[in-house]
């Protein structure tokens, strides 16, 4: 594996204001980096409180805007970028992470451990853990409190993953240490 800059770029997203929290954030990339991960739910903001305001917010993955939107940045850039949103797929909505690459390609991952009052929300992810090549490595993706359970780290380290990019909104202060 050849070296590559990773960065975790931390926003303020305010709830609902999807276009003005998806600029923010991409101009606040770092430079000279290869890959960025973004927070869960970066674009919307976090709290969601009902299920009717996520079918409001939520968009298809990968032609919504949020999505086209970063899928444009990490071509513009050459860079990978991982962002949580919250998807609509026609079916179901989830809580998942977008991993853009440069070439225009694109994974997605579906937050599987929703956490408390989430579970009344989305619906649970129903692909699996998924690890996928990025950066000139495997990249295993999960969301937030998958950190909970060790056989998720476990289980992308397994398929061989060496690095995770784990889009988070921490609400309980141990997954610092527990990772
Ligand atoms: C969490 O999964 N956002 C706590």
């Amino acid at each position: 594996m050849k070296p590559f800059r990773a960065a975790a770029l931390q926003t303020s997203p305010r709830f609902g204001e999807v276009e003005n929290n998806l600029e923010a954030a991409l101009a606040a990339l770092p430079a000279d980096c290869d890959l960025v991960v973004l927070p869960e739910l970066f674009n919307t903001g976090y709290q969601f409180t009902s299920r009717d305001e996520l079918q409001q917010l939520a968009e298809p993955i990968p032609d919504g805007p949020t999505s086209r939107r970063l899928l444009a940045e990490a071509t513009a850039r050459g860079i990978h970028l991982v962002a949580g949103l919250a998807e609509n797929d026609g079916a179901g909505l989830f809580n998942t992470c977008l991993l853009a690459r440069p070439d225009g390609s694109w994974e997605r991952y579906r937050k599987i451990h929703l956490f408390w009052e989430e579970k009344d929300i989305f619906d649970p992810g129903d692909l699996g853990f998924s690890v996928v090549p990025a950066c000139g490595t495997e990249i295993g993706l999960m969301i937030c409190f998958d950190w909970i359970q060790p056989e998720a780290a476990r289980t992308l380290a397994l398929a061989g993953a060496t690095v995770l990019c784990h889009p988070s909104n921490l609400v309980l202060p141990h997954c610092p240490n527990a990772l």
